[in-house]
């Protein structure tokens, strides 16, 4: 058996699998997000771990399996998150989440001490509001008392593997996404640290995903009913882990996910890079790869956010029939005309990724009439969710990474209207695979590389993941599709 631990923006997931992938169980704990100011995002540390140590505790009493006989353990979760931790190992203030929008200054200050050029030529990357070293300047430059008191700087699922083994360890893919890592050397940058001044000996070692980091101490395993010793992996950043959890670790391969955020990511075994920053090029989980990324910053979010604020009859049917809420929603999505009877939304809800990258743009419903009901402002959302996935997929492809192979995760790639208008929109198959469990499947199998069961990611993978439904474009949808997406396109320019 293999457990994957995936911290999620909106709660922990814990699954245990044996080794052909199969959830055996599969544990999960929300937390809140806290939002002090627009367009701040919070999360307290210590909810990560409570949610943590409850899920590994359910998945070893609820299976009844031999905890000796869980060979490993991976790590996965949101990616940039600013831990800081003191000289006792306190945490010292909220996390910084991935999708604050706060440090612009420092974003500025980066640009101008590193120089744009040479920051894309280290780490791939411009400087962005969301990767972490924006926000550990944001915190020196804002809160001095604590930053005086940091010791070490961990992110979220590393923190946990703290927690869990005592190791400080991070690994290529989330090291990728902080801003301080030589993308293409996947190692620290002395260069840009000196240049920030940011003491090394602040960041965790660095590990390539399926290198054991760490094994469980006897204090978690009292906790947890887990075995001391059981070996920790690398793991991945949510994202390089859902696409081990699909398969997608050869070229040509990609998958779209809709989480809180939404994403399109290409596997590169050549680091490829856009020289405008539209999209991420981080290292991905097969050892001497990367990959190509565009991020909706607002994707699952948007239907979230318009669920809790105007879906209360939905909340309270969904209860009474034991349905998903988001069910009763797509259907009424399905119902309404592709176009949602010309409404357009745009997803900005915090600020915007790909291709804008804007923190301060906002959302919009442009073209709202009164012939407009509920029904048009939902399917409204989920096609603007995808017409900013499809604004990724045409930088991917303007790259010159082919793709032909497309795999749809998270908790929007479970609604079937959702992966036909990706689709439709993106014109290719859009599939399924055996398991539901993308990030956390994907570090199991890293877990099981590291512990010896599988050879390589790639061979594990093969052994694991079986596609499963697959959609195809519907000719006639293609057209009317293109139609709406070339006035969403010029919307963001028109309203900035
Ligand atoms: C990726 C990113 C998000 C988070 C969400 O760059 O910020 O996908 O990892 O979990």
């Amino acid at each position: 058996y293999l457990i994957g631990i995936d911290i999620g923006t909106s709660g922990t997931k814990t699954v245990l699998f044996d080794t052909d992938g199969n959830t055996v169980v599969s544990s999960t704990v929300e937390y809140p997000l806290y939002q002090p100011h627009n367009g701040w995002a919070e999360q307290d540390p210590a909810d990560w771990w409570n949610a943590t140590v409850q899920t590994l505790s359910d998945c070893v009493s609820k299976s009844g399996v031999n905890p000796a006989d869980i060979k490993g353990i991976g790590l996965s979760g949101q990616m940039h998150g600013l831990v800081m931790l003191d000289e006792h190992n306190e945490v010292i203030r909220k996390s910084i989440i991935w999708c604050d929008q706060r440090t612009g200054k420092e974003v500025e200050e980066i640009t101008a001490k590193v120089g744009r050029e040479k920051m894309i030529e280290i780490t791939a990357n411009p400087a962005i509001t969301g990767f972490t070293a924006a926000k550990i300047l944001w915190v020196r430059n804002n809160e001095p008392e604590n930053y005086a008191k940091c010791r070490h700087i961990l992110l979220p699922k590393d923190y946990i593997r703290f927690m869990l083994t005592g190791e400080y360890a991070t690994e290529v893919s989330d090291a990728s996404g902080m801003q301080l890592l030589d993308v293409p050397g996947r190692c620290w940058s002395d260069e840009l640290l000196g240049l920030l001044d940011i003491d090394k000996s602040l960041l965790a070692k660095v590990y390539e995903s399926p290198e054991v980091t760490g094994k469980v101490t006897a204090q978690v395993a009292a906790m947890t009913g887990l075995r001391e010793g059981t070996i920790v992996v690398g793991g991945a950043g949510d994202n390089a882990a859902a696409a081990v959890g699909t398969g997608i670790v050869e070229d040509g391969k990609a998958f779209t996910t809709i989480g809180t955020s939404g994403v399109v990511f290409a596997h590169t075994s050549d680091i490829s890079i856009d020289p405008k920053g539209r999209v991420h090029t981080f290292c991905c989980a097969v050892p001497g790869c990367w990959h190509i990324m565009g991020v909706t910053q607002g994707a699952g979010l948007s239907l979230k956010w318009f669920r809790d604020n105007f879906c209360q009859e939905e909340i309270a049917q969904a209860e009474k029939e034991g349905v998903d809420p988001y069910y009763i929603m797509d259907n009424m999505a399905a119902k309404v005309p592709v176009g949602s009877n010309r409404l357009l939304y745009l997803p900005y809800l915090m600020g915007e990724r790909t291709p804008h990258l804007d923190t301060d743009c906002r959302g919009v419903f442009f073209g709202l009439s009164a012939i407009h009901q509920k029904a048009d402002l939902i399917r409204a959302v989920l096609e603007g969710v995808s017409y900013s996935l499809r604004d990724c997929i045409e930088i991917i492809r303007e790259m010159g990474t082919e793709i032909d192979d497309m795999m749809a995760c998270g908790g929007g790639g479970t609604s079937p209207l959702w992966r036909s208008m990706l689709a439709d929109l993106f014109n290719c198959n859009v599939s399924t695979v055996n398991s539901k469990e993308g990030p956390a499947l994907g570090v199991a199998i890293l877990a099981g590389v590291g512990a010896g069961i599988y050879p390589s990611v790639e061979e594990g993978c093969r052994r694991v993941i079986k596609k499963n439904k697959t959609q195809a474009p519907t000719a006639e949808n293609i057209d009317k599709y293109e139609a709406f997406y070339r006035l969403y396109v010029k919307l963001y320019p028109a309203l900035k």
